[in-house]
């Protein structure tokens, strides 16, 4: 057993919930990129349970060896190593990919980093594949809960490029991107799971 694994109870409380919806989208087998994995412990829970997929991690340059102990205690052969992957950069070095997912990102990188995030998913994604988001949004241009409210103005001090996305926002932009918003499930704690096709 590692002895410093990185731990998110966020992750752990979420992921089963997160797993179901998977479970539902990709069916058939291919490789999902997971964009932002953070500690791994998404990832190790993903392709356990989905032994079909062949999971990507990746993470910011300066980030992406955070998941490395998860990754190596679980041994599963249906994890490739951690990419180094910022979302703004034009090189992304992933392989082919099937699918994307990407949980609890859109509201820590900036407008900007949203954007390029869906338009390298539109350039790799194949017409009719999937990208699942999850996390909070704001609908109607309010947030959906007090805590989501507290959140957000919590990660706007932290940072003013940080904040709860509008779901609007969210889809003009991937619209314009090619990417239609098919899915939107409601989760618990005040998120949501989005499934985004391109078209
Ligand atoms: C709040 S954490 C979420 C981690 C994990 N997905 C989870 O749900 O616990 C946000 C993640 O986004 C990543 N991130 C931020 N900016 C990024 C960028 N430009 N490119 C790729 N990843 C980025 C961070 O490194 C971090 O791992």
């Amino acid at each position: 057993m590692h002895q410093e694994k990185p731990y998110s109870q966020a992750c752990e409380n979420n992921k089963a919930f997160i797993l179901e919806k998977l479970s539902l989208v990709f069916q058939t087998s291919g490789t999902i990129l997971e964009v932002g994995t953070g500690t791994g412990q998404h990832a190790v829970h993903f392709a356990r349970h989905l032994p079909h997929l062949t999971w990507q991690p990746s993470d910011h340059p300066d980030n992406y060896r955070l998941c490395l102990p998860w990754l190596e205690d679980a041994r599963l052969t249906n994890i490739l190593p951690p990419a180094p992957l910022d979302v703004s950069d034009t090189e992304w070095p992933i392989p082919d990919i099937q699918g994307a997912f990407s949980a609890n990102t859109a509201h820590i990188m900036a407008w900007k980093e949203v954007e390029a995030m869906f338009s390298g998913l539109a350039e790799r994604l194949g017409t009719g594949e999937a990208f699942c988001l999850y996390g909070p949004f704001n609908y109607n241009g309010t947030w959906t809960s007090e805590s989501n409210r507290q959140f957000d103005q919590h990660l706007r001090a932290r940072n003013a490029h940080m904040g709860i996305r509008h779901i609007e926002d969210m889809e003009a932009m991937a619209a314009h991107r090619g990417l239609t918003l098919e899915s939107d499930f409601d989760m618990p704690a005040n998120n949501r799971f989005l499934v985004w096709r391109k078209r």
